[in-house]
């Protein structure tokens, strides 16, 4: 999730690029980068870190005077973030400037074609493999926008990219496929952004690209097109939101927009994950196939939010993989003299890649001959760097320290981690394989529609301000989900809540069950194996001692509604998938209530983002 900026107008582009990198940095800042067109020639500069590094970069070594230039803060996808993959990255004749947002799923293809050609790429990134490509097009004697639409129609994935040519000082060209880009209209100017914040300060008059388009602009117009060329239009409407807004999207919360981002961050995790033959290719996996038909236990090592990840993990694993998985608190893993073997298999998952319990689990664990894979949100960050093999998940950044997108995106990645296992140790069929991922690619759609209904549990945040005390049950993927909706609770609203597995209620916590006690119920979805009738039971019998039951259960499941005081809905989807679906009402509740408190959900009181002390 990356942050882009292009200029053309009257004004120096320098400073527009660079105000408008400044305005989008909480998207990412890996590394920022600018390139401006000077006299045919393309002037760039790059640095990895934050932009204040690239601004005393050019202090020190100023760039020429321009009136059209594009920038990039970076959140790191392909690559370390090293200055050598910091954008904009240059085509083979350095004609063309190139900035780019997302993954184009195919650039191993690509990269192969064009070092045939002898192409020579400098970097590790798929964004240079764009800019030859762009370039190789201009080559062709054709303008830039052209050049873009032949090299869209070349590539797959998401991706959003914004260009210069060294040859045209007049235009910059963009493309769009499920990734954001604004254009900002101006007088005698004309901008681009990531979103609106990048410009605002300088126009409030918008124009919303649709999928698979190409955009131009000039000092005095915006041309759109297809992919193939054809002309099309962009939505036009006015930004009436503060800059404040504007970074988060028109949300009063980064927490709150990254919880309507998770259809995207969803999407973006399971991206480039099938190759051509269908089959799971997980690229940063650097075990080999024979380590892991070697491996005969699994012990995942995580705290928080991402050990809930890690519970749902257990489930998919050992019934995909008939591995046995253990699931361990971090924090308390490397005390108790685990027991580990060169067959052992560590999966740390961490949001942030530096929380301090597992970096030292981590540690503990390849002391001990064991291999340790990650699955982390955050690229180049110290859990990664410390362990065999990592997955990415791609969620982007998440700025409040209350995690769900990264929630979301673990879960992803832990279910393809599962996937990727059981299709080399051979316990699952590869139709079977890609008819989970099948199911997998749906969840953007169904999140979707969970947010849909953001309204109804808004409504019920107002009727339960005032609770002191909410309780969460589920049952096999769904008790991970109860603990998360708990959590996020405590962390954002300050009130006592707790998560249960709900078969366990009858051996104690039912004590609890008072008049009007608020218990949120994570229904399993009904099938062969008698938990959904389980559940039902359960919710009778805090229903009969006065609990006010919150449902939330699959489409047409009837047989819940005696016994629920409120139902939402779900999409159907399998059980092992339903934590997708389900976590989603409990963020959504924990943040409107914590809202209604006048807490600061964004930074909840005595919580940092990132734990970095044991
Ligand atoms: C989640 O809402 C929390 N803020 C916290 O539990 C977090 O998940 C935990 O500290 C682990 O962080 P990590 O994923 O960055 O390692």
């Amino acid at each position: 999730m990356c942050g882009i900026v292009g200029y053309v107008g009257m004004r120096s582009a320098q400073d527009v690029v660079i105000e408008g990198l400044r305005r989008l940095e909480y998207r990412g800042y890996d590394s920022a980068g600018i390139a401006l067109v000077d006299h045919g020639t393309i002037a760039s500069d790059k640095k990895s870190g934050k932009l204040a590094n690239l601004e005393k970069a050019i202090e020190e070594s100023p760039l020429p005077a321009s009136t059209i230039g594009i920038g990039h803060t970076r959140w790191a996808t392909h690559g370390a973030p090293t200055d050598r993959n910091a954008h904009p990255h240059l085509g083979r004749e350095q004609r063309l400037a190139l900035v780019h947002n997302g993954i184009i799923e195919n650039f191993a293809e690509i990269r192969a074609e064009l070092e045939a050609e002898s192409h020579e790429l400098l970097s590790e990134t798929d964004t240079e493999v764009a800019a030859h490509l762009i370039e190789r097009e201009l080559d062709k004697g054709v303008d830039l926008t052209v050049a873009m639409q032949a090299a869209c129609r070349q590539m797959e994935g998401a991706f959003t990219l914004v260009a210069v040519d060294s040859q045209d000082p007049d235009r910059v060209v963009a493309a769009r496929r499920n990734s954001p880009l604004v254009v900002g209209l101006g007088e005698g100017e004309n901008f681009l952004g990531s979103d609106v914040a990048a410009f605002i300060e300088h126009t409030r008059e918008a124009l919303e690209l649709g999928q698979d388009q190409v955009v131009t602009i000039t000092r005095d117009g915006v041309a759109v097109s297809t992919f193939d060329g054809e002309p099309a239009e962009g939505t036009r409407y006015h930004v009436d939101w503060d800059l404040s807004a504007a970074e988060k999207d028109g949300h009063d919360w980064f927490m709150r927009k990254e919880i309507f981002e998770q259809p995207r961050a969803v999407a973006d995790s399971l991206l480039g994950r099938r190759d051509a033959s269908g089959r799971l290719q997980l690229d940063e996996v650097r075990l080999s196939d024979e380590d892991l038909r070697e491996i005969d236990k699994v012990i995942v090592i995580a705290c928080g939010t991402s050990f809930y990840a890690g519970m749902v993990a257990k489930y998919a694993i050992e019934h995909w993989c008939r591995v046995p998985v253990e699931v361990e608190l971090a924090s308390e893993f490397r005390y108790r003299d685990p027991i580990l073997t060169q067959r052992t298999l560590v999966v740390a998952i961490s949001q942030s890649g530096e929380t301090a319990d597992t970096l030292q689990a981590i540690r503990h664990a390849r002391s001990q001959g064991s291999k340790v894979l990650a699955i982390c949100n955050t690229n180049g960050s110290t859990i990664p760097r410390e362990s065999d093999a990592v997955i990415y998940t791609h969620a982007g950044p998440e700025i409040g320290v209350a995690s769900t997108k990264g929630f979301l995106t673990q879960l992803v990645a832990c279910y393809l981690l599962g996937l990727y296992f059981a299709q080399v140790k051979g316990t699952r069929f590869g139709d079977e394989i890609n008819q989970i991922m099948d199911q997998l690619e749906e969840m953007p759609a169904h999140i979707d529609t969970v947010l849909s209904h953001a309204d109804e549990v808004y409504a019920m945040a107002k009727e339960y301000l005032g609770t002191p005390s909410v309780l969460f049950l589920g049952r096999h993927a769904g008790y991970p989900v109860a603990l998360e909706g708990a959590l996020k609770l405590k962390e954002l609203a300050y009130i006592h809540a707790e998560g249960f597995a709900a078969g366990e209620l009858k051996h104690g916590p039912i004590a609890l069950v008072d008049n009007g006690l608020p218990i949120w119920c994570i229904v399993p979805p009904r099938g062969r194996d008698q938990l959904h009738e389980k559940m039902v039971s359960g919710i009778q019998e805090v229903r009969a001692r006065g609990a006010r039951t919150i449902c939330l259960a699959e489409e047409g499941d009837t047989a819940i509604e005696p016994y629920a005081d409120v139902l939402i809905r779900l999409p159907k989807v399998p059980v092992l998938l339903q934590p997708l679906v389900a976590t989603v009402p409990l963020q959504l509740f924990a943040c409107e209530l914590a809202t209604l408190m006048g807490h600061d959900v964004d930074m909840p009181r005595n919580l940092a983002k990132s734990v970095t002390v044991e």
